[in-house]
């Protein structure tokens, strides 16, 4: 399939996870990405994987700084864009009684500020009939102990898919999110863990897991090129759940 044929799209965070999958896949099928990461290494080694039709920017979505500079250095490679996937993100828990303003800020800064302000700058080069997905998460749906910041700001992303969808109808641009369960990604590298602590961790999630098994990246990547593409011309303003079913059922 060639969906995305002589199409451009905008992906932070895609120099791993769900960010690379969904670039690769969006480059499989014909079209062009420029990816965003917090590191020079991180940028560079992905745009080697993904190849001449990838473009890398190392750009943090926790700082405003980088995110005011992010359209000039997106048109030195490209004018207008097809597809923005706001991926770009961490989780970090903690206790209410061990949460420091630190841990809030660093959050609501990279999740919160970070896609409101990413979708500001970008949107001038957003063309009619382009597309737009929030990476949120199924913790907004359920109550996780430890999670309390972490799902407070996805559930503000939420709340911006609806925003951002009514007023963008009338510049053409459809607004959609995506809702992942547990993804087989580097998500936890950020929470300060050692690897024997993750392995415990999955241990305890991984039996919670309705399929019993973590999801692939490739499973949100087709998911959120579903939205991009013109098989969701009539989706607008909700939130595409992909998460082997944890948010819905207990058990
Ligand atoms: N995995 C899950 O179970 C899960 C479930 C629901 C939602 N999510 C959400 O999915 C998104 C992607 O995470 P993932 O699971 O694919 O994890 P991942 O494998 O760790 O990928 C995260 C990506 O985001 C980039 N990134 C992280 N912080 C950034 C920042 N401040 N500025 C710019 N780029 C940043 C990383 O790039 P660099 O390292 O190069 O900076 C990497 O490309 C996040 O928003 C996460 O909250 C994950």
């Amino acid at each position: 399939m060639q969906r995305f044929k002589n199409k451009y799209a905008i992906i932070t965070g895609g120099t791993n996870g769900m960010g690379f999958a969904t670039a690769q896949q969006f480059i499989n099928e014909g079209g062009k990405v420029v990816i965003t990461g917090r590191s020079d290494e991180t940028v560079s080694k992905a745009v080697e994987k993904l190849g001449e039709n990838s473009h890398g920017i190392v750009s943090n979505a926790g700082s405003m700084h980088d995110i005011f500079k992010l359209q000039e250095q997106v048109k030195q490679y490209i004018d207008t864009i097809d597809f923005l996937f706001v991926n770009a993100g961490y989780g970090r828990f903690s206790s209410i009684e061990d949460a420091n303003e630190n841990h809030f800020d660093e959050l609501f800064n990279m999740l919160v500020k970070g896609t409101f302000f990413t979708v500001q700058q970008i949107l001038p080069i957003m063309k009619n009939g382009s597309s737009i997905v929030l990476n949120t998460s199924f913790v907004t749906e359920i109550g996780t102990a430890n999670f309390s910041v972490y799902s407070a700001a996805k559930s503000a992303v939420k709340s911006f898919i609806k925003t951002f969808a009514s007023e963008l109808t009338e510049k053409g641009i459809r607004v959609n999110g995506i809702s992942s369960g547990h993804i087989k990604t580097n998500i936890f590298n950020n929470t300060g863990l050692n690897a024997d602590q993750i392995k415990a961790a999955l241990e305890g999630i991984i039996p919670t897991i309705p399929f019993k098994r973590l999801g692939e990246p490739i499973e949100i990547a087709n998911s959120v090129l579903f939205l991009a593409s013109d098989e969701a011309s009539y989706i607008h303003g909700t939130e595409l759940t992909v998460d082997a079913g944890i948010s819905v059922i207990r058990g």
